[in-house]
């Protein structure tokens, strides 16, 4: 029987593709670069599943015009707001993520995040880089500590338990938001807010880890930001559409902000130029999950969906 050809538009980890041209017929992206709407429709012509990550839209539009010949989208993200998955549905075509192998990856840049953004990493780190580190005083450079510090995270999901896992570490006092209460053995000792705007006011540090949806988008706007404790810090490992990016910078203007940390921003690549000349934010380039065992542990979680698929079983992550 011949194999199923699959499309992988970006470069997927090397053993992720030694992996999948042992089973399949591969059409791989050796140049990694973006794929239009145009060229993901016209791709779904000729191969029966496609390997795409996050950066890879399938809106309603490209749904409507995706060549029945392609039965699977199996993501290498967690994350699927770029896939329209009700118009994916509705064309029967069957959509995959990749759950749980990117849970700590996460969380560590989380943390990073909010150390640097409380510490003042990038303020300290450009004074010594720049040969501008003339002077030393107690006052000085003086940042937030996170030891018993009030720690509010969004969605208390995977990640947002694995960062919980790790700020408890830090001597941290968890609070949380979830659509649904924990059961104990989860949360941890963590305490459970049932609206978003009693777990703002005491969060200290507040990070988020819910997904983009429609209800999502603008999370963190004017008032939300208002409704946070003065000189709190807010990391955003998520996604960027969570941010209203100028309530944001406005938030960091007036001192409601301390310092933010993010690693997702409204547009990407690019992030917002906003941005560069806030020293208080400390941004890296949507690199969550960017370690080598979990960008092997992605790339395999998409395979194993696509193996159960073609074996005419369901994938164990099939939305
Ligand atoms: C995810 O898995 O959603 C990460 O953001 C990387 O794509």
């Amino acid at each position: 029987m011949a194999r199923p050809v699959i499309w992988i538009p970006r470069r997927l980890s090397d053993a992720t593709l030694k992996r999948a041209e042992a089973s399949y017929e591969c059409i791989i992206n050796w140049e990694d670069g973006l794929s239009t709407a145009d060229e993901i429709v016209a791709m779904s012509a000729v191969v029966d599943g496609i390997i795409p990550c996050h950066s890879e839209l399938f809106t309603a539009d490209v749904a409507a015009r995706l060549d029945p010949r392609l039965k699977i989208i199996a993501n290498h993200s967690v994350g699927v707001d770029h896939c329209d998955l009700s118009a994916l549905a509705a064309r029967g075509i069957a959509v995959t993520n990749t759950p749980d192998v990117l849970s700590d990856a996460t969380a560590e840049i989380a943390m990073l995040l909010m150390l640097g953004a409380a510490r003042r990493a990038i303020e300290g780190d450009h004074l010594v880089r720049t040969g501008a580190w003339n002077v030393w005083s107690p006052s000085f450079m003086v940042g937030k500590q996170v030891t018993g510090a009030r720690l509010g995270i969004i969605g208390m999901g995977r990640v947002g338990r694995a960062f919980a896992a790790k700020a408890r570490g830090f001597g941290m006092d968890i609070h949380y938001f979830n659509r649904t209460r924990l059961s104990a053995d989860l949360e941890q000792g963590a305490t459970f807010h049932s609206d978003i705007e009693n777990l703002l006011n005491v969060s200290d540090f507040l990070s988020l880890h819910c997904p983009a949806t429609p209800d999502t988008t603008g999370l963190m706007n004017a008032e939300s930001f208002g409704m946070l404790p003065d000189g709190a810090v807010v990391v955003n490992t998520a996604r960027g559409a969570l941010i209203d990016e100028p309530a944001l910078l406005a938030a960091l203007h007036n001192g409601k902000l301390s310092a933010a940390g993010l690693d997702c921003f409204s547009s990407e690549p690019g992030g917002n130029p906003e941005f560069a000349a806030h020293q208080s934010i400390f941004m890296l380039p949507h690199i969550g999950s960017a370690t080598v065992q979990t960008r092997d542990a992605m790339g395999f979680r998409a395979l194993d969906n696509l193996d159960a698929y073609f074996a005419g079983k369901t994938p164990g992550d099939l939305l």
